[in-house]
């Protein structure tokens, strides 16, 4: 690294300020894994195509390994790491348990995030919708009709 492309950068990371000295070229996905130690947010094609490192940017879902550190500067960012509160699972945590919404739980994460994301969005009205919007997080494990059971609870919708 050189100094020239060292950025400094406060993180906003699941409500905590991270302060960072950064090389400007580095990924969200790179600084919440290697530098805070975020280590649930996951690395699978690290190139946009899985959806494995999804987070929240603002509230918006986001691909973190296409989306540079530097660019986060006073944004909020919310991690599978700050969904809980008060060592309560988040209400999608619960559902994807309930629902066996995985397997090797390796895209687990990422889809969790989608999850939260796509029902703030009101994406959750019908199965299709759910699979639409849920298209880029890829499950190499075939968990999709629990993935999409676990959403549809917890959208209200029970069973169909
Ligand atoms: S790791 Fe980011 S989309 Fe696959
Ligand atoms: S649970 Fe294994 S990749 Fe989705």
């Amino acid at each position: 690294m050189t100094s020239d492309t060292c950025v400094d950068v406060i993180l906003r990371v699941n409500g905590s300020a991270r302060p960072l000295r950064l090389d400007s070229r580095v990924t969200l996905l790179d600084a919440l894994r290697d530098e805070l130690d975020l280590t649930g947010t996951k690395k699978g094609c690290d190139q946009g195509a899985c959806g494995a490192c999804t987070v929240l940017l603002d509230g918006k879902r986001v691909l973190s390994c296409l989306t540079l550190a530097a660019q986060c500067e006073g944004r909020e960012v919310t991690t599978i790491e700050g969904l809980a509160t008060d060592g309560a699972l988040h209400p999608v945590q619960e559902a994807f348990v309930r629902h066996d919404g995985f397997q090797c739980g390796y895209c687990t994460p990422g889809q969790i995030m989608s999850a939260v994301a796509l029902l703030q969005e009101g994406r959750a009205g019908s199965d299709e919708e759910i699979r639409e919007f849920m298209s880029g997080n890829l499950c190499r494990c075939g968990a999709y009709p629990n993935i999409v059971a676990a959403i549809r609870e917890v959208a209200g919708r029970g069973s169909e």
